[in-house]
């Protein structure tokens, strides 16, 4: 984002996690005169110190505080009255959503509801303070599986909605709730699908950075399946800056569809961190550690996405190549170990040990 002036307040729904955070970092970069109501209720994925840099920044406010909380969502959008809303905070781990689904239609269903509401109240009977767009931050994974035979099948916005996991069930319930919202009352909403993100600041139970985790601490780095499911890869900053020109410039009512246009096979990009690893780090890592375990249930093969419209309406690409940023990211991980240490502290052991801990030994 090329930094420049512009008065306007974000209310932003977690941004103590992977990509609200990196949000959060993108637009004080981006704007000078702005102000950003950063509304997170710290899960066990929220972390203050991905905030550490800018919990100082007078164009920052933390708001501990949960969506589903109606009352404080009110209060919130009373003292704030924001320009923009972006929701980010979600339970978004596939895996815990087959453990666990309920708190995933909470919180990404309820919770979305209670934001959506509490928002149109307030763009109702505002007093001329106007928001201009709440924008739902979802997921390819509402569109389903494509199959690995036809690599020229890819999620468009037209695909039918087709979720499988209660995580992406989820999703897409939220969506719907979302158009709901646009079609019945007029609010200006957009949605926006995007494929995996990597990048700064991801909680070590998503594929990349628990990989480099594991192999850092020389445990096994556990591969589900064949290893042949793909996932299309994005750079963080690259989602975060579509999101901000689908806030700003995108049409009421729609979907766009956010990729990266990097299709990879899962081994694949293991076998990519592992040889840089053991290139700048330490010869004993190696693809000896890879351990082919128990696939996930319902596991999605294939995603793909057709980025085209918001190419040709926005103008929008990605600007890192995964080259790159998959080293950016690796660097990014081996700067900030004792972040690392942090996040695996705690819950995350015992989620570690219990989903792992059979299959996957240190
Ligand atoms: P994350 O799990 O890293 O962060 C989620 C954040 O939401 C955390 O800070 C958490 O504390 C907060 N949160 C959870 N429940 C809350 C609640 N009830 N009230 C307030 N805050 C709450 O997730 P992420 O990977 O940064 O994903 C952010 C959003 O982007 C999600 O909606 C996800 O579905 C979507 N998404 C993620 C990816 C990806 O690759 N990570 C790709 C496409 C879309
Ligand atoms: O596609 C967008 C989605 O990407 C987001 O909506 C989700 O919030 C985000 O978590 C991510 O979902 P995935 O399930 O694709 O990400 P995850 O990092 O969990 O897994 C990536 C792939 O790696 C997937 O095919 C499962 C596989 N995997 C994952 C883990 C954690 C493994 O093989 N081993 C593992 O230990």
């Amino acid at each position: 984002m090329n930094r420049i002036d512009m008065t306007s307040t974000y209310l932003v729904t977690g941004g103590a996690g992977f990509i609200g955070s990196n949000f959060v970092h993108g637009i004080l970069n981006a704007y000078t005169d702005v102000k950003i109501v950063n509304v997170d209720a710290l899960t066990y994925a929220g972390n203050l110190e991905n905030l550490e840099s800018v919990l100082d920044d007078p164009r920052h406010i933390f708001a501990h505080a949960d969506i589903r909380d109606r009352h404080a969502m009110d209060a919130l959008f009373a003292l704030h009255k924001p320009d923009y809303v972006v929701n980010f905070a979600a339970e978004s781990h596939v895996d815990r959503s087959i453990e666990n689904p309920s708190v995933f239609t909470e919180t990404n269903v309820s919770g979305t509801v209670s934001l959506l509401d509490a928002a149109r109240c307030h763009w109702q009977d505002g007093d001329g303070w106007g928001m201009h767009r709440f924008l739902q931050v979802s997921t390819d994974e509402v569109y389903g599986s494509l199959p690995l035979e036809d690599s020229s099948a890819l999620f468009n916005e037209k695909t039918p909605l087709n979720p499988h996991s209660p995580y992406s069930a989820s999703k897409a319930a939220a969506d719907l709730l979302v158009q709901a919202y646009g079609d019945t009352y007029g609010m200006p909403v957009c949605i926006t699908r995007c494929s995996n993100n990597y990048g700064p600041y991801q909680f070590p139970e998503k594929l990349v950075p628990l990989v480099i985790n594991n192999a850092l601490n020389h445990r096994k780095l556990p591969v589900y399946g064949d290893g042949l499911n793909v996932r299309d890869w994005l750079y963080v900053e690259d989602h975060c800056r579509a999101i901000d020109l689908v806030l700003r410039e995108g049409r009421s009512g729609e979907v766009y569809n956010i990729g990266g246009n990097n299709e990879r096979a899962n081994i694949e990009l293991v076998k990519t961190i592992v040889e840089y690893l053991s290139r700048h780090t330490d010869a004993a890592i190696s693809t000896e550690l890879i351990e082919y375990v128990t696939d996930r249930q319902g596991h999605d093969r294939r995603y793909g996405i057709d980025a085209s419209k918001i190419k040709q309406e926005l103008g929008w690409e990605p600007r890192v190549g995964f080259d790159e940023g998959i080293k950016l990211t690796i660097r990014w991980y081996l700067d900030h170990v004792t972040w690392i240490t942090h996040a695996v502290s705690g819950e995350y052991e015992s989620y570690y040990e219990k989903k792992y801990g059979n299959e996957v030994n240190v």
